[in-house]
């Protein structure tokens, strides 16, 4: 990756919640793309802002390693791998620069339904499956909680049932997935929308003027929708 670029590369996610309505709102900042055949890079032809279409996961360490400008990707997941990078003693390199307005959900405790819920307390010595452990450990360190993260990459919801654990930590949107598998939402650890990520250093190039008129768009944009 160059160090020095004179366009403005900007990743999404390819598909799942946020892609959609990313690329609208690039788009309604007079943002328009001609797609590669194989729909992974859509080059910027009204401005140079090209949008690569990523994983979401794989969004913070794409600009923390430099081979995208920006990204667009829940807090969420910025602020989970933000954590686990201090975790590791590494360097903060990327930070939110807008709240989107969509996506919104919240990272919450969930138990079954049969759970005498009283506090968070009642979790001490439990085993809590999460994609999130980073953002459960510092939480359950802040309250001064003791029990155990069971990580896992997905389908977090049916770990009880399996007897993987006693309780989860994930995202709650419209509760349907947590009432499909018979568990109760009880404290909230963040709550979380789409956001416009990017680097905590300054651009040291024409970049800098692309993501500065970018962002007056898009403040345009945002003011508008309230
Ligand atoms: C998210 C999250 C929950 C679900 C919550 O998963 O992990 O499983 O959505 O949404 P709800 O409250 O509206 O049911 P998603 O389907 O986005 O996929 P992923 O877990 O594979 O990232
Ligand atoms: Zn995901
Ligand atoms: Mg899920």
């Amino acid at each position: 990756v160059p160090a020095v670029r004179d366009r403005l590369r900007i990743a999404i996610q390819k598909s799942g919640r946020l892609g959609e309505p990313a690329r609208a709102l690039l788009a309604s900042c007079g943002l328009a793309w001609r797609e590669s055949r194989d729909r992974l890079f859509c080059y910027g032809e009204t401005l140079p802002i090209d949008l690569l279409l990523v994983r979401d996961d794989d969004i913070p360490g794409l600009i923390a390693d430099g081979t995208c400008d920006l990204g667009i990707v829940g807090r969420n997941v910025l602020l989970e791998q933000a954590g686990e990078r201090a975790r590791t003693g590494a360097a903060a390199t990327y930070r939110e620069w807008r709240a989107l307005g969509f996506g919104g959900c919240r990272l919450a405790i969930a138990v079954p339904d049969e759970w005498r819920w009283d506090a968070a307390g009642d979790l001490a010595g439990k085993r809590i499956a999460t994609s999130y452990p980073a953002l459960l450990s510092q939480w359950l360190a802040a309250q001064g909680i003791d029990a155990e993260v069971v990580t896992l990459s997905g389908s977090v919801e049916i770990a009880p049932r399996l007897g993987k654990a006693d309780a989860i930590c994930d995202l709650v949107s419209s509760g349907a997935t947590l009432a499909a598998n018979h568990l109760k939402a009880t404290e909230t650890l963040l709550q979380s929308e789409a956001v416009l990520a990017g680097p905590i250093a300054p651009f040291g190039d024409v970049r800098a003027e692309l993501a500065a008129l970018l962002l007056r768009r898009l403040d345009a944009v945002l003011g508008l929708k309230d």
